[in-house]
Order: structure tokens, then C-alpha cells, then sequence
């Protein structure tokens, strides 16, 4: 299977930043701040009718490099071709689908689709539009042929858009477009249209089990692996669906239906349809093991005659995984299902993280299994993951360490991977 080799973005890469004339241009600026506090250099290249929303003042002054939208500036320098060819990534912020017509056709009328037609780095659009000019039969042609060219094309996210209306078409936030641009810097590869109409159902998050009104059994996940399996998978055609835990007030993942909830008992509830329809689960949340027996109606309080904070019974959670697996094996749920587990170890004294992990794949019955190293307070919360990727017929491979859009999508080409091999005859 696969062995990835994945591009490090934590040097200073040269970004261009391309706007497009559209309401959600101003968006743009904070695009801008987002790279330019990774370290990044930014060069902004708007087109003519962008400069209607947003000023060249603006992009100067957060981008601390010169504006020019069209191809007759500084022509000694060869500009046309310049900022295309030493960029390392060139992300459009929003693309409209005149912008999109426009570079689907090859055209290089102004220094943005000049670069575009240059740049041999990866190229991310961010579309932003009105749901009707998003499904024109136009504008989806013009998305196919871009894609086809290579070009990384956002799906928009679902939400309100300009006027009174909602639906798909809205920008991403700018936070997401970033992440993403540079995990299409990581590997391009990541963001190929392999699970189109395939169904996910992947868990997210942490549980809390109240212990009263007040407190809770918790854990440190912040949702960020969970959210970046499931906007990578949409990224790439499929239809997601995501059971969330506590998720530290990340946005909403682009792309994916998203049920929130609390403790495991919901958690294991709220999966229960979704893992029946889907074609592959990912059981990324970190899920409480026990819950108090039983939640106190009022706030308990410390040194009364029983102390009943001091001795909480606790009893055995539900492993959603486990029974998801066995599920399967009873044939409520297909054959054909990919299960993939997660494991956080710290190991011990006499054992790795990598033994542990063993021990648990084949325990747990499902097909991968991303073990995460968690010692020391690493990954948990983190916005970069390394580790290892088991298979149940005992394969492994190093997971390189990168962005949590990068493991992700090293788990994404694993899956998809063995959903290619001949299934077992039934
Ligand atoms: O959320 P982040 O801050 O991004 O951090 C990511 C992460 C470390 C939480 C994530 O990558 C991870 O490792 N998730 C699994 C954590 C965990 O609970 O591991 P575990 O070894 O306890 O459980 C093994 C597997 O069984 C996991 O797939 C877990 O989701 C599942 N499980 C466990 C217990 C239970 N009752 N039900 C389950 O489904």
C-alpha cells in the first residue's frame, strides 16, 4: 500500500493569493493574515473587478508586497510569467464562476489566469456564488475541466449567502481554506476525487459522562483529527457525516452533515444509522471507557457525612467500535463496510505504543488502525499527528509527521487502497 513521502510547510512558502470580484472578497484579507502569521510570503494578485470590493491598499498592507492586477506592470521584470513560476502555492479566494470560466479556458487576459497558466505548484480555488450559478450546467463543466487540469477545486461550504437566501456557495471560513491550501502543498495527491458519492461515517471529539451539573469524566481531544478526516473525504467526493463529540469550537467541517453530542451513550446512538449506510466508518473520537453509574441531579459537594464525589462508581461504556465491527460480522451492516480505528498510547515501562496498538487491532476486528503516540501530551489537541497505520493482516506503514489534513489524508489513501483489493467472497 501506500508510502507517503509528504512535503514540509513549516518553511516560508511563497504564496500567491488570487481574489476574484465577488462579495466575499473582503474574506480575502483574512486569508492573507492567516498565511502571513504562519510565516508565509504572501503576494496578492486581485482581479481589476476585485479591487471594487476590497481596495489594493488593504492587500499591500497586510500582505507587505506590492498589488498589481494586470500583466503591462512591471513588465521589465516579466512579471506575467515571474509570480507564477516561483510560487509554491496559489490559492484563489473567492473564485467566481466568471474567474472560473475564465481559467477552465485557458484564458490570460490579466495576471491572475497569467499566473494560474504558469504555475506548476499546486493551485487551490475557494469558490463563492449563488447556489443557481454554483449548479449551472456551466459552471460544473467548468469545475470537471478544471479538476481534470489538476486544479484543486473547493467544494463551497453550505450556508448563507449574500442575500437572503442559503445554500451551497458560501466561502469556507477563511481558517479552513488555509489549512486545506497547505495540505494541497503537503500532497497534492490528498485532494484526488477517488470517494465520489462514497459514504463516511466518521466519529470526532471527545465525550464528556456528567458526573452532576456541574463537572464531567472528559479527555483532552479537540476534534481537529476527526474534522480533518471528514472535510478531506468531502474534499474528495464523499458524502460525509460526522458524529461529534466536544470539539474545541472548530468550524463546522466543509463539506459534512454534522450531529453533535455529549456522552458515549449518545455518541454510540447517533452513529448507529449512519454506520448502517455508510460505506466506510472512521471511529476517530476519543471515547470515554466508564461513566459514573449514576449523575447526580444537584451540584455534589466535597466532605459531606457519605462523600459521594470522592467514591463514584463507575460502570463500562459501550465500545462503539467494537460492536459496530461485530454488527458487520452479523451482517446488519455489509461486508463491504471499511472499518478504520484509532489508538492513543503512551506505552509503558515494558511496552511501545506500536505493541499496544497491535494488541488492539486485532482485539477491536477492524481493518486499519491509526495508532497516534500520545506520551507526553503530543497529538491531543496539536494541529500535526505522526504515527503508524496497521491493517488487520498485519501491514504497517509510517504515517510521516504533518498537518492533521496530512495524516488524514494518508488514512484516506490507505482506505482507499483496500477498498480497491478483491473483497473476500461472501
Ligand atoms: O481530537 P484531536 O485533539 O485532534 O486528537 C486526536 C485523537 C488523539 C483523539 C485521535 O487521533 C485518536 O487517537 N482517537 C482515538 C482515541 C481513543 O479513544 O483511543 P482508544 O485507544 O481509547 O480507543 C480505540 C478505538 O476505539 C478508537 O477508534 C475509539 O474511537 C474507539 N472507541 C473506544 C472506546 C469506546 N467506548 N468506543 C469506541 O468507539
Amino acid at each position: 500500500m501506500h508510502a507517503a513521502g509528504n512535503a514540509d510547510v513549516s518553511e516560508c512558502l511563497k504564496v500567491v493569493v488570487g481574489v476574484a470580484g465577488g462579495i466575499a472578497a473582503y474574506k480575502a484579507a483574512h486569508v492573507v493574515r492567516g498565511f502571513k502569521e504562519l510565516g508565509h510570503d504572501v503576494r496578492v494578485v486581485p482581479t481589476e473587478s476585485a479591487l471594487n470590493f476590497v481596495g489594493a491598499a488593504t492587500f499591500e498592507a497586510l500582505s507587505g508586497n506590492p498589488v498589481s492586477t494586470t500583466v503591462f506592470d512591471a513588465v521589465d521584470e516579466v512579471q506575467h510569467v515571474r509570480v507564477g513560476q516561483e510560487a509554491d502555492l496559489v490559492v484563489v479566494v473567492p473564485a467566481t464562476a466568471d474567474f472560473m470560466a475564465r481559467a477552465a479556458h485557458g484564458r490570460a487576459d490579466d495576471l491572475l489566469t497569467a499566473t494560474l497558466l504558469v504555475a506548476t505548484c499546486p493551485v487551490v480555488l475557494a469558490p463563492a456564488m449563488h447556489t443557481e450559478m454554483w449548479n449551472h450546467p456551466a459552471t460544473r463543466d467548468n469545475v470537471a475541466i478544471l479538476r481534470r487540469h489538476g486544479t484543486i477545486v473547493l467544494d463551497p461550504a453550505h450556508g448563507r449567502l449574500t442575500g437572503k437566501d442559503t445554500g451551497p456557495g458560501r466561502l469556507p471560513e477563511p481558517e479552513q481554506i488555509v489549512s486545506l491550501a497547505l495540505a494541497a502543498v503537503e500532497n497534492p495527491r490528498h485532494f484526488r476525487r477517488d470517494f465520489e458519492g462514497v459514504r463516511f461515517m466518521i466519529t470526532a471529539g471527545g465525550t464528556r459522562e456528567a458526573i452532576d451539573p456541574v463537572r464531567f469524566i472528559g479527555n483532552h481531544s479537540s476534534g481537529r483529527q476527526g474534522f480533518a478526516l471528514a472535510e478531506m473525504a468531502a474534499q474528495r467526493g464523499a458524502l460525509v457525516t460526522v458524529v461529534a463529540g466536544h470539539t474545541d469550537q472548530l468550524p463546522t467541517p466543509l463539506g459534512a452533515n454534522v450531529v453533535k453530542v455529549d456522552s458515549t451513550l449518545e455518541m454510540a446512538e447517533a452513529a448507529h444509522e449512519p454506520s448502517k449506510l455508510a460505506d466506510v466508518c472512521i471511529f476517530a473520537a476519543a471515547v470515554a471507557d466508564f461513566r459514573p453509574a449514576s449523575t447526580a441531579g444537584a451540584k455534589m459537594k466535597k466532605g459531606v457525612a457519605d462523600d459521594a464525589l470522592s467514591n463514584i462508581q463507575l460502570v463500562e461504556n459501550p465500545d462503539i467500535l467494537a460492536t459496530t465491527v461485530e454488527r458487520r460480522k452479523a451482517g446488519e451492516i455489509p461486508a463491504t463496510t471499511t472499518m478504520v480505528g484509532f489508538a492513543a498510547e503512551t506505552g509503558d515501562e515494558t511496552t511501545t505504543p506500536l505493541e499496544l496498538a497491535k494488541q488492539k487491532i486485532v482485539r477491536k476486528g477492524c481493518d486499519l488502525l491509526m495508532c497516534n503516540d500520545v506520551s507526553g501530551g503530543q497529538t491531543f489537541g496539536a494541529t500535526d499527528n505522526v504515527g503508524w497505520l496497521l491493517s488487520l493482516d498485519g501491514e504497517q506503514w509510517d504515517v510521516p509527521r504533518g498537518s492533521k489534513f496530512s495524516v488524514a489524508g494518508s488514512i484516506l489513501d490507505a482506505v482507499s487502497e483496500l477498498r480497491q483489493e478483491p473483497q473476500p467472497a461472501e
